[in-house]
């Protein structure tokens, strides 16, 4: 008979009665876990942090990014593409920060995108019309859209997030009910203006399909000669401060119950301003090995309580195996801080089943000592 892993909890040693409350005195839980927190967990309690390591040697190890430091070409070029940062088989994660509009309509056969506005404002231009964007939009492209984005602004930064091969879902809700976190009502389409209101120059179709650019080119533009459009496909998008964040004053909620899209072999995640939970509960986040994911976390705007050292736009990426968690700053700050009663940050969480692999362009802006940024002072 093959072994069957008991599918009920057990207890041996000193433990907390429920998980994330009442620690035991001077001891730190750690939560091992499978499926991204949908699984089959146990609680560790243990007397030393599994991250006072004295050093790390081989290739696994936390990083983090500073992408403000990172000048990406379409800066200066307006005709280049934006440039990646990382990628796996399910998705590519990349940058573009132009200062002004694209001279071009993109068209990806690759897969769905969702462009995240990190920074700036303007209209995106599409087969199904076109729709404002501003700081904190998600817009989600489905696969085989042309669109061009237009800024107003000339400080612009958008994190495009490739779903390779599958499309962008919302999660079920389940108990919560289809109008919690994010009501569908909130969800924004693009509308077909009065055309034209492009020069009817020659225009340049630029299609991305298994990471190679083909260009087909028009004597018309070939995105305003939409007359109109049925069905349910199109672009959407929703705002960061559109999401509903769900917490429990008496248990620390996983990052899962933040997830805002799903697509095949990632998810992505909104962390935003919540209320902390009652003092004798973790507050922070708990030490984990959420074993089975890579976690990428991309800082958006606020007060980031949980990581020490982390400017707005940042990246940090923890790999499975090694433990992360709070830094020994964040004790005092918010776990031991009474006066602290909400958390002030947005961020963006990519979990992916597959480990995410980084390009030269983005190991140009790492931050070399962030694995030793949960060293006691
Ligand atoms: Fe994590």
């Amino acid at each position: 008979m093959p072994y069957t892993p008991p599918r009920f909890p057990l207890r041996k040693g000193n433990t907390s009665r429920k998980a994330h409350a009442n620690i035991p005195e001077g001891a730190v839980e750690i939560e091992h876990g499978r499926k991204g927190f949908f699984g089959n967990v146990s609680h560790l309690y243990k007397s030393h942090k599994p991250t006072s390591w004295n050093r790390v040697e081989g290739p696994l190890k936390h990083h983090s990014f500073s992408l403000l430091n990172l000048k990406t070409e379409d800066m200066s070029d307006p005709n280049v593409n934006p440039t990646l940062l990382f990628y796996n088989n399910e998705c590519e994660i990349s940058l573009s920060r132009r200062v002004s509009e694209m001279p071009f309509y993109a068209r990806n056969a690759d897969g769905d995108l969702c462009i995240f506005i990190h920074r700036g404002e303007g209209v995106m231009e599409s087969d199904y019309g076109r729709i404002d964007f501003s700081k904190g939009d998600y817009i989600i492209i489905p696969r085989g859209t042309s669109y061009r984005m237009v800024p107003r602004s000339e400080d612009n930064f958008y994190l495009i997030i490739e779903a390779s091969d599958s499309e962008y879902n919302l999660p079920d809700r389940g108990m919560l009910g289809p109008t919690a976190q994010i009501d569908p009502a909130m969800i924004e389409t693009p509308e077909l203006p009065e055309y034209p209101t492009r020069p009817d120059d020659e225009w340049e179709v630029r299609i991305k399909r298994s990471d190679e650019y083909t260009s087909v080119y028009y004597d018309f533009n070939p995105v305003e000669d939409t007359i109109g459009w049925k069905g349910d496909v199109t672009v959407w998008k929703v705002n960061i401060d559109d999401f509903n964040p769900v917490m429990s004053p008496k248990y620390h909620l996983p990052p899962s119950v933040h997830t805002t899209f799903i697509a095949r072999g990632f998810v992505i995640c909104s962390f935003v301003p919540r209320p902390l939970e009652d003092p004798d509960v973790l507050r922070i986040p708990f030490y984990h090995s959420n074993i089975e994911y890579d976690e990428l976390l991309f800082y958006h705007d606020g007060n980031f309580f949980s990581r020490h050292g982390i400017n707005e736009a940042d990246v940090t990426l923890h790999p499975p195996g090694i433990l992360h968690g709070p830094q020994p700053q964040a004790f005092d700050k918010v776990q031991n801080n009474p006066a602290k009663t909400h958390s002030g940050e947005k961020a963006v969480m990519i979990d992916t089943r597959s480990p995410l692999k980084m390009t030269d362009a983005v190991k140009d802006v790492e931050n070399p000592e962030y694995i030793n940024s949960w060293k006691e002072e």
